[in-house]
């Protein structure tokens, strides 16, 4: 345990932690808490508060306190902050690694990369935000108008935003979202995902330490059954933002009530492989784009629709490749590229989806051994359409290889889901990367390179059930935290 984080928990063995309003790290008053169990070894990583409604109420308020005099604040020195957050994270990088490693279980070096490329995320976000401009009108342009009108369109902050980051990267999905609100002049009320929820809490722990001012950002944990509704259906919560189920998405758009909704959800991204593909490229690219933290990931690539002639060949390159580089074990090791799904439902859901293949004929062309958490880095083929795993997402290292006749069937399957987050497609034709790109349904295309959200400016959103809104992007995430205020003036004739 480091001194730097000796504020955020009891000192003790498992660490009792708090949650934090007004600056200030407050231990749970009812004494209600949360185990965090990591996924390694079932060890207690650490406890967490589960606040009660009055302590969820008393973030809501000082987030609510704090906003207006956050946004009075000169952009430049707002910026400031946030760039002394980024150095600060970039300072104690190990220490939410080992965090990140422990808590969720991602192997080594993609534990790693989170912690870095969330420094790089956070210094560019807070260089978008120094431009943060509006529009200026002339009622001149339209018809039946003079030189009498000066609209000047101002983009102002939303007031309070939920961030609701998922637990598969509770730092580099939870620092966007704080900052994208932060850095125009919102204020923010973190609720993390349970599982997750320490690393963010450090997290948490280096803004206050960048001399956030009370109220700027709070942060409490919970299960969302227990203090999501009180959260979602707030009063004073302006916005909400996001990145999990789209069951999730659904209820809250339900229950929220009139707010800015934003969401980030589930995929069942496609790859396309056309016979004239670089099949070196591709397999190394597709091996990358679903296995990285073993396939939990919302912009994993969870199916491959590959064109008949070369199906076998390519399916020989992929397997030789996972089988190289996709090491299971445990992820504190940095050999072991592969570590345990989350928890052990979701090791039970994707059982079944594998019984099911198997049950309707399809293949194991590699790995398919389970044991508890820890999954095997498994490719299946001789996929049919009336598999599950054909259509759900399984958030776990299982990938369905699809033999198509030509890309417009590719395109046709890939489009049937229900789901529109990213695409790949691969080949050595400009205009056949076009037509696929342009006919499939989904946030982003990729042409030759694995499906990803990075790098973090640029614009980043799902189709369908894949989001609402530019989750992602420094420019566009800022954008959505802003509305604009319109002043016009009337020009005496
Ligand atoms: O899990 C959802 C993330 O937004 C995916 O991000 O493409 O950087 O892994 P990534």
């Amino acid at each position: 345990m480091t001194t730097i984080f000796t504020e955020i928990h009891n000192l003790q063995k498992p660490p009792v932690y708090k949650y934090f309003v007004g600056n200030q790290w407050l231990p749970s008053a009812s004494d209600k808490h949360i185990e965090i169990h990591s996924p390694i070894d079932n060890s207690i990583v650490g406890i967490v508060p589960s606040v009660t409604k009055e302590e969820a109420e008393s973030a809501v308020e000082s987030a609510k306190n704090a906003q207006k005099g956050w946004e009075e604040m000169l952009v430049h020195e707002r910026v400031e902050i946030i760039h002394k957050a980024a150095a600060l994270i970039k300072e104690n990088a190990d220490i939410l690694r080992d965090l990140i490693i422990l808590e969720i279980g991602k192997p080594f070096g993609e534990a790693e990369e989170e912690a870095l490329r969330t420094v790089d995320l956070i210094d560019y976000y807070a260089e978008e935000g120094r431009r943060l401009v509006g529009d200026v009108w002339d009622s001149s342009a339209f018809p039946g108008y003079k030189k009498s009108k000066i609209a000047i369109a101002r983009k102002v902050p939303l007031g309070v935003v939920l961030c609701i980051p998922p637990f598969n990267y509770p730092v580099n999905e939870g620092a966007p979202k704080i900052v994208g609100a932060l850095v125009s002049g919102n204020s923010v009320v973190l609720k993390p995902s349970t599982q997750g929820a320490i690393s963010s809490l450090h997290m948490v722990e280096l803004f206050r330490q960048a001399g956030l001012p009370p109220g700027v950002l709070n942060c409490v944990t919970g299960k969302g059954e227990d203090v999501g509704d009180f959260l979602i259906t707030h009063h004073l919560i302006d916005a909400i933002n996001m990145t999990g189920s789209y069951e999730t998405a659904e209820y809250i758009t339900k229950k929220a009530g009139v707010k800015k909704l934003l969401f980030g959800l589930s995929g069942k991204d496609a790859s396309i492989v056309i016979a004239d593909a670089d099949l070196d490229l591709a397999s190394d690219e597709i091996a990358k784009g679903s296995f990285s933290y073993g396939g939990q990931r919302c912009t994993g690539i969870k199916r491959v629709l590959v064109e008949e002639k070369v199906h076998d060949e390519f399916v020989d390159k992929l397997k030789k490749v996972v089988s190289k580089k996709y090491k299971l074990g445990d992820p504190r090791i940095k050999e072991n590229t592969l570590g345990p799904v989350i928890d052990d439902k979701t090791a039970i859901y994707i059982k079944e989806l594998l019984d099911d293949a198997l049950g309707l004929g399809a293949k194991i062309v590699l790995g398919g051994r389970f044991d508890g958490r820890y999954l095997e880095a498994t490719i299946l083929t001789n996929i049919s359409k009336r598999m599950k795993i054909a259509w759900e997402e399984p958030f776990g290292p299982i990938l369905p290889v699809i033999k198509v006749k030509d890309w417009q069937e590719a395109v046709l399957v890939s489009n049937e889901s229900e789901y529109g987050l990213q695409s790949s497609v691969f080949t050595r034709n400009i205009d056949t990367a076009w037509a696929v790109a342009n006919a499939l349904e989904a946030g982003s295309v990729q042409i030759n390179g694995k499906d990803a959200r990075g790098p973090d400016h640029f614009p980043f959103t799902g189709f369908k059930h894949s989001g609402l809104g530019m989750v992602q992007g420094a420019k566009y995430l800022i954008g959505e935290m802003t509305r604009y205020k319109t002043v016009v003036m009337n020009i005496k004739p």
